[in-house]
Formats: structure tokens, C-alpha cells, sequence
């Protein structure tokens, strides 16, 4: 009796020890924290397991989910999913009743895990759900009452109302033709700019929710909505354009307020509400914006102000069938900077560095007289001389113009317009600029960060902070080309080159998800995609290759990196109609027609007698991505369990292949262009007969030696060009590619002293000139999409294709180049996985993390597994790693989740 008792009481404390090793944190609803405002019916919960231990893994869930998070505890749950056997920890459907529009849940969940151990309940997190249907709209849009003056200057809506009793809880949902910045009794509503972020808006128009409950009070309060053009009716693309949506521009505002008592009440936008306009005089995405202080309506966003002045609104007939939530993280304030350099110019201009090219604006303070006038420019860069540089900007003005009220210390900063700078121009400052009066902040989208990445080289470390300030500079709600002259539009191409890599810097999920969702409401009936998304530049505009391949390119890619089906599924159609699209225009599969940008930006000269432009023919690159993007479709078709498609998509992939070999390649295996694109492309999409490939990828590598070790690669061939070297055996070349810091080059910029991407090869030449300053951004991510070897190959981690989001993990370093370290970590959505590698004292060490639920194969740069050790022991002694066998040098291990480290000899 005595003996079972402590038999028991041991294995308690046994159990518990175990159940006490796995916890259960980042637990996330359609891929965020505690979202407010969603609108699918089935919203998808995902956690992660922690522990630090080896080989954890979830054999079993359980969710339970309360609109009242004590009932949770209680059992008292309103759905639950009992106990179901899977080791999925993302994306489980909540399938249940009905979700109510405006109504939070909560959840949580406990998992077993290998040893039939169940964690704690995790602690409970929430979803708020959104307005499911415009009936659930009471609110009407309004248009301000009053005639606009010339220059447009910005709306202000105001509206207050009592609040009899106490209240628990109370939302607002928003949107605008335009973009809108609210208030409540004076205070901004949430942290979010430049809302409602930009989608198609005369398809889908984003709606944002927010928790409200703090800023409101019993008795009195007072709503104030600011309206600027934004992407709605902003001068947008060239030629004059703009309106591109509509001249109007308009509010809906909804506020559902519940009281302690459990009544309710909605504070709508309707004839009741009064406008007029106030400190912004003008406001345009790529000219800036006019703040006249003189000119602000001191407390209007308050309770007692006097409005007697102010117009009526009028209701406005707009749709509201086009509302949806919003699915991404929206755009918010990150990083800040203060001067590194306050100084003039040889021309006498006064400028203020700020050491990093960067995008958002500037936060000035300054005091003077009433209608002294201070206007900020921005410019990427300094001439040769060191002046201030805007030609590149082309008619982009990126001006600020603050008009002092006069009234002591004043703060501005711009609401509804952002620019890409690492210098400002200051005229008209009254009395001296000091640093501390000057901030510059940044703006993108708030997606969670996910990577970093270290080695032994400088100017790589520097390649690396660059490609990341590429993102943060691009990822302002779409995806844009450039974020400084007059056009920061969504190009396809550079998204699709850049997509894998950004995975890397940032969460980026949600934002293509839903960017994605614009590819499929733009593309045109015949099955383009439009060279930009959301689409300024009108249905003439689309259709070439490299670019619209956006569409099967990016969902494959955020499918790898997210494992989400769903990203699939709902791109299916469109990634399988344009496919089609290409299968139309096609002749003997062979589709040699349209418009293409081609290897846009690949190295050419001028005089070129030689012959020595890498010119890449564009219909030879149109049949890679014709095949490339009937791969993927294939590849989705898989996943989705559609083999009618697989079958018939399979058997016209090989038709467009064969195509290719005939129209394309010579005999003996040269490509007709004989470029490195044309080799890099037919390899990485596996154009060539398996026979041929390896004399290609020679051929490939004697061109670059040709071109004596310089890429000469543009948009469409750089993306993939260390990928294929190393696929082929050349990490070397690769390498040499990567450490190349003459023109054209990854570190010619670097070398040059970029802090960003350039978008070409040689933005700044070596005398200090500029390229055309048609062309000339130095915040184009496209480059960057290296970003994604120095990940997943020369650190060396990747995601199986049949566990993908890193399910199943590879690990698999280049070791070269003459680095004697780089290492790498990424939060995937199981958790943390980091890798690196580094040469000491004749031993090679790598550093391998797995995250819980997930397993990993590990390919050690070793001929047998006889000195390895693993954490300081013999490898063939370990019993949480299986030796699974040797491969081309390198001995493969199979793990499962935990810190390891390897070391072995090494040269
Ligand atoms: C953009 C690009 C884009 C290209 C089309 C440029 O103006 O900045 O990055 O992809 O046009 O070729």
C-alpha cells in the first residue's frame, strides 16, 4: 500500500515534471495576435509548442472556445474540439455555430505529446469578429457638406453624443474613400497610418475594427475623423493621373457600444454629423503634404467644441457590398532616427542626414512667428558635388510645407503621405536646427519579424541589413517597386523576385495573403494579371511574363513558407486562368507573343560593338515561365487533390518543355541567348533533358567567367542565379558571384555605401555620377532576392515541399567562400529554427535548432559519420539522432526538435 503510494507519488512528479516541459505560447487566429475584426466564418486557430527538450512533438489537441473566457475554466465552453489525434498545430477550422457579427471569443488548447503527456491548458487568447454583411452596417457614408477648394484640403468629420451609462465594451469599424484618421475625445483610435491600407477598392475595401473601450467615457464624447486622398483619388502613376477610384471622397464610421447592463447602442456616420477642414491643406502620396498650423481647430475632435460654423454632411449612395475586414497587419510607426549630420551643402542648401535610407517621414518641432513657413524636401542621396540629389524623384515634389501658428513649440508631421529618404532639406527653420527637434520615423507594414542573419563578412552582414530595409521601405500595405518618386506601385515582378527572401525578414503571410486576394480581383477576363496590383495603369496594362507569374509564383511561395492551403486554394482560379491565359496565346506550345519587360535591367552597354550586353530573348524567357508557372499549378493542383488538372497540366507542361528544346536550344545544349539568364532560368525551371543540364550549368558558369566572375543577370535571371550554381556544384562560383564588389555586383552598391537595394546594378557609377535619373530609385527590393540563398543555402535551412512551413526541415549548409562563420535564425510558425556554421582550430561547429513539431534532416559536409560529435560526445553514442545514411559528402541525420551542435574536423 505504502509501496504504490510513493510508486505514485514518483510518477506525479515524473508526470509532472514532463507535462510541465511543453508549453503552449503563440497561439494565433488567422495568423495574429488576438485579431478584432474578422470576417471568415471559420477562422483558423494555431499555437506553437515550447520546450527544451529533444523530440517533442504534438500527438494529440484539444480547443475549447467561450465567448466568456471564465466559463473556460469552468468547462462551460460554447465549442469545443475534444481530443483528436494529429500532430497539426496550425490551422485548425473553428467549425461550429454560427460566429455573431461584433462578438469575441476566447480559446485555448492543451496538446499530448510523444510520451502521451498533456500539457496545462494553455492561457486563453481571443478573436473579435467583424461585420459579417452590409446589413451589419447601420452606419451611411457621408461626403462633406461644403464646396472643395482647388487644393483639396482635407475633411474633417465631427460628431459628438451622450453616453447615459456605463460602458463595457465598444467598437469602431472604419473605412473611408480615401484615408482616414480618427480620433475619440481628442486621442487617435489605434496605432495604425495611412488606413484603410490599399486593395482594389471598387472590388474590396478594407474596413479596420478597433477596441475603442478606453477612450471612451460615460456622459459626453466626441468622434473626429480626418480624411486625406490617399490611393483613392491621389495623383497615382503618371500622365496626370488620378482619381483613379472615384473624385469623392467619403466616410463610414460605426460605433457598437455595449453598456454594463448588457444594452446596446451604434454611434453611426449620418446627416447628424457635421465637417469641415482644418490644418491640411493639401495632402498627395508622391508631392507631400501643406500643414497651415494657423489654420487647426483647436479641440474639434473634443466634447464642447463650437461647430455652429461648420457644414452639414451629405449621405452618399456608395456601396457597401465591396466592404471587407482587413487581413493584414496594418501599416504602422517602427523604427525612429535623429540626424547623424546637420550640415550645408556646397551650394549652401541646409541638410540633415540620417544615415539610413529609409521610409515613413519626419517629426519636426520648431517655434516661431505666425506664417513663418518651413519646408522639408527629401532626397535618397547626395550628388557627386554633395548636394542635395531629387532628380531621381522625378515630378514626385516629397515636400512638407508646416506654417507656424506662432504659438511657442510646435510639432509637425505629415498624416496621409510617406517618402523614401536618408536626407532632408530644410529652408525657412526660424532660429537653429538642433538635432533633438528632428526625428525621422519609420512606416510599413506591422508583419512580426522573423529572421536574422550573421557572418564573418562586413559587407555581406551589410548586403543582408540592406535587403531588410528593402522590405521595410516596400512592405507599405502592397508590395511597391520604390517608395521615393512618382510611382511606389505594386509591381508584380519585383514582388514574385522578392517574395521567398521577404519570408525570411518578416511574417509575411497575411500581407501577400491579402494583397493576393487583389492579383485575383484585377486580373483581367482573359487571364492577365495586370503589371501592377491594385491596378492604376488600366487593362492594357498586363500580361508579361516574369511579372504576372506573380500569380502561381507567390501563393507556391507563401505556401512553402506558411503551409497554409487555403493561400492555394483561393488563388486556384486564378493561378489556373493564367496559366491558360498563356496556353491561348500559344502556338504549338510555344507561346511567342506580347509584350514583355524581359530580364528587365540586365547588364548592357551603351556602344557596343563587341556584343557584350547580356540580352536575354524575351520569348525564350516567356516559355521558362510559361512551363515554370504550369509547374506550379501542378504542384497546387496536388495539394488541393485535383487530378484531373494534374494529369492534364502535366502532360502540357511537358508539351511547353519540349517546345522549348526545339525552339530554343541547339544540339549540343547552348541556349539560343546564350546569356546567363537564359541558362538560369532553363535550369531552375528544368527546361533541358536531365543529359543536358550539366554541360548548361558549365556553360553557365564559363559565361560568367567570360564576364570575368560578374553577374550580368536582371530581375528575372538574379533571383535564381546562386541557386542554380549551387544545384549544380558550383557554390564556389556562387560565392565568388556573392564577394564580387565591382560593377554589376551585390556589393558594388555596398561598396558605394548603399544602406538599401538599389534598382540597378549601378545607380551610382564609379565617378560618382548617376544612372538616368528616369530610372534611379535606391529602395527597389528586386536584388534582394538573394536574401533567399544566404537563408537557404549558404546557412542553409529550408522547408521540405512535403512538410512545408518547415514541417519537415532541411538543413544543409555551403560551406565556402572563405567565411569562417554564418548563421542564420527564423521564426517559422512551429517556432524558432536557427542554424549556423563556423570554422575554428581546424573544426568545423554547426549549430543546429529545431522547433518542437518538427523534424529535420541534417546534411553534415562530413564522408562518414566516425568523428562527428555531437555535443561533445560521439555521434554514433547519440540516441536522439539517427545516422540515415551518406550523400555526394555529406553524412545525413534525421532529428527531432531540440538545440544540437555538431563539430568535426575541417581543413
Ligand atoms: C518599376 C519596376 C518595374 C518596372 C517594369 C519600373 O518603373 O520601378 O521595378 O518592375 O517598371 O519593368
Amino acid at each position: 500500500m505504502k509501496k504504490a503510494f510513493i510508486v505514485i507519488a514518483i510518477l506525479h512528479i515524473v508526470c509532472s515534471v514532463s507535462v510541465a516541459q511543453v508549453q503552449l505560447k503563440n497561439l494565433r487566429t488567422e495568423n495574429l495576435d488576438n485579431p478584432i475584426g474578422l470576417d471568415m466564418i471559420h477562422p483558423r486557430f494555431s499555437w506553437q509548442l515550447v520546450s527544451d527538450q529533444r523530440n517533442v512533438g504534438q500527438t494529440a489537441y484539444e480547443i475549447r472556445m467561450s465567448d466568456n473566457p471564465r466559463d473556460l475554466a469552468k468547462n462551460k465552453q460554447t465549442w469545443s474540439r475534444g481530443k483528436t489525434i494529429s500532430d497539426q498545430s496550425l490551422y485548425i477550422p473553428y467549425i461550429g455555430a454560427a460566429l455573431t457579427a461584433g462578438k469575441r471569443y476566447y480559446w485555448q488548447v492543451r496538446v499530448w505529446d510523444q510520451t502521451e503527456n498533456v500539457s496545462e491548458w494553455s492561457a486563453p487568447v481571443f478573436f473579435q469578429m467583424g461585420l459579417l454583411s452590409p446589413s451589419d452596417w447601420k452606419a451611411a457614408w457621408i461626403v462633406p457638406g461644403f464646396e472643395e477648394d482647388s487644393l483639396r484640403a482635407s475633411p474633417l468629420f465631427r460628431k459628438e453624443f451622450n453616453s447615459a451609462k456605463k460602458i463595457r465594451s465598444a467598437t469602431a469599424y472604419i473605412t473611408a474613400h480615401g484615408l482616414y484618421e480618427a480620433q475619440i475625445n481628442g486621442k487617435k483610435i489605434g496605432d495604425a497610418y495611412l488606413t484603410p491600407g490599399w486593395t482594389s477598392y471598387n472590388k474590396r475595401l478594407q474596413y479596420q475594427a478597433y477596441d475603442v473601450t478606453p477612450l471612451l467615457q460615460e456622459g459626453g464624447n466626441a468622434i473626429g475623423v480626418t480624411l486625406g486622398n490617399g490611393w483613392y483619388r491621389s495623383y497615382i502613376a503618371w500622365s496626370g493621373n488620378h482619381d483613379s477610384y472615384g473624385k469623392d471622397i467619403a466616410l463610414l464610421f460605426q460605433l457598437d457600444i455595449t453598456y454594463t447592463d448588457g444594452t446596446t447602442k451604434s454611434i453611426v456616420s449620418d446627416e447628424s454629423w457635421k465637417s469641415s477642414t482644418g490644418a491640411i491643406r493639401y495632402s498627395e502620396i508622391y508631392h507631400g503634404e501643406t500643414i497651415d498650423a494657423r489654420l487647426a481647430k483647436k479641440g474639434w475632435a473634443t466634447v464642447g467644441y463650437h461647430d455652429n460654423e461648420w457644414s452639414s454632411v451629405k449621405r452618399a449612395d456608395f456601396s457597401k457590398s465591396v466592404l471587407v475586414a482587413t487581413y493584414n497587419e496594418p501599416v504602422k510607426k517602427h523604427e525612429t532616427f535623429q540626424p547623424v549630420r546637420i550640415f550645408k551643402t556646397p551650394k549652401g542648401e541646409q541638410v540633415i542626414d540620417f544615415g539610413q535610407n529609409l521610409v515613413g517621414w519626419v517629426v519636426l518641432k520648431a517655434k516661431g512667428k505666425a506664417g513663418d513657413k518651413i519646408t522639408v524636401s527629401h532626397a535618397e542621396v547626395l550628388d557627386k558635388a554633395g548636394n542635395f540629389y531629387t532628380e531621381n524623384l522625378r515630378i514626385a515634389k516629397a515636400q512638407d510645407n508646416y506654417i507656424l501658428k506662432g504659438e511657442g513649440e510646435e510639432t509637425f508631421e505629415p498624416h496621409f503621405t510617406w517618402h523614401g529618404f536618408r536626407f532632408i532639406k530644410i529652408e525657412g527653420y526660424p532660429g537653429e536646427l538642433k538635432p533633438e527637434d528632428i526625428t525621422a520615423v519609420t512606416l510599413y507594414s506591422d508583419m512580426r519579424p522573423t529572421g536574422s542573419f550573421t557572418s564573418s563578412n562586413a559587407m555581406i552582414n551589410q548586403l543582408q541589413h540592406n535587403i531588410g530595409w528593402g522590405l521595410r521601405g516596400n512592405f507599405l500595405d502592397v508590395p511597391t517597386d520604390c517608395p521615393q518618386r512618382d510611382e511606389r506601385l505594386g509591381w508584380t515582378g519585383d514582388a514574385q523576385a522578392f517574395s521567398r527572401t521577404a519570408t525570411f525578414l518578416r511574417d509575411a503571410h497575411n500581407f501577400f495573403a491579402k494583397w493576393l486576394k487583389d492579383v485575383s480581383a484585377d486580373q483581367l477576363p482573359d487571364g492577365r494579371i495586370p503589371h501592377v496590383i491594385p491596378n492604376v495603369l488600366g487593362p492594357s496594362a498586363g500580361g508579361s511574363t516574369g511579372w504576372a507569374d506573380v500569380s502561381t509564383i507567390v501563393p507556391w511561395n507563401m505556401y512553402l513558407a506558411y503551409g497554409d492551403k487555403q493561400i492555394l486554394e483561393d488563388q486556384y482560379a486564378s493561378m489556373k486562368s493564367w496559366v491558360d491565359y498563356m496556353k491561348h496565346q500559344s502556338v504549338n506550345d510555344l507561346w511567342n507573343t506580347g509584350f514583355h519587360f524581359g530580364d528587365w535591367l540586365f547588364y548592357s552597354l551603351g556602344d557596343d560593338p563587341d556584343g557584350n550586353s547580356a540580352i536575354t530573348n524575351k520569348y525564350l524567357i516567356a516559355q521558362c515561365f510559361y512551363a515554370h508557372s504550369t509547374q506550379l499549378l501542378i504542384n497546387a493542383a496536388k495539394v488541393l487533390g485535383k487530378t484531373d488538372d494534374v494529369d492534364s497540366y502535366t502532360a502540357l507542361l511537358k508539351r511547353v518543355k519540349d517546345a522549348f528544346v526545339k525552339e530554343y536550344l541547339t544540339p549540343n545544349g547552348a541556349t539560343m541567348s546564350n546569356t546567363q539568364t537564359s541558362y538560369v532560368l532553363a535550369l531552375q525551371f528544368d527546361m533541358l533533358p536531365e543529359a543536358l543540364r550539366q554541360q548548361a550549368a558549365d556553360r553557365l558558369v564559363e559565361n560568367i567567367k567570360r564576364y570575368r566572375n560578374h553577374l550580368t543577370t536582371g530581375f528575372l535571371g538574379t533571383p535564381y542565379l546562386c541557386h542554380v550554381l549551387s544545384r549544380f556544384g558550383y557554390s564556389d562560383v556562387a560565392y565568388t558571384l556573392l564577394l564580387q564588389d565591382t560593377y554589376p555586383s551585390w556589393l558594388y552598391p555596398v561598396k558605394m555605401g548603399a544602406t538599401t537595394i538599389w534598382e540597378r546594378w549601378d545607380g551610382i557609377k564609379t565617378n560618382g555620377t548617376f544612372q538616368t535619373a528616369g530610372m534611379n530609385s535606391f529602395n527597389h527590393y528586386a536584388y534582394g532576392a538573394i536574401g533567399d540563398w544566404l537563408y537557404r543555402v549558404m546557412v542553409g535551412m529550408d522547408t521540405e515541399e512535403d512538410g512545408t512551413a518547415y514541417k519537415k526541415i532541411r538543413i544543409q549548409p555551403h560551406i565556402g567562400g572563405g567565411f569562417t562563420q554564418a548563421a542564420a535564425s527564423y521564426q517559422t510558425l512551429y517556432g524558432k529554427l536557427a542554424s549556423g556554421w563556423k570554422i575554428q582550430d581546424h573544426l568545423l561547429v554547426m549549430d543546429v535548432e529545431i522547433p518542437a513539431n518538427t523534424t529535420a534532416t541534417v546534411y553534415i559536409p562530413a564522408t562518414s559519420a566516425e568523428g562527428i560529435m555531437e555535443s561533445g560526445k560521439a555521434l554514433s553514442v547519440s540516441k536522439d539522432i539517427e545516422i540515415a545514411g551518406a550523400e555526394k559528402g555529406r553524412v545525413v541525420l534525421k532529428l527531432g526538435s531540440g538545440k544540437y551542435q555538431f563539430s568535426m574536423p575541417w581543413k
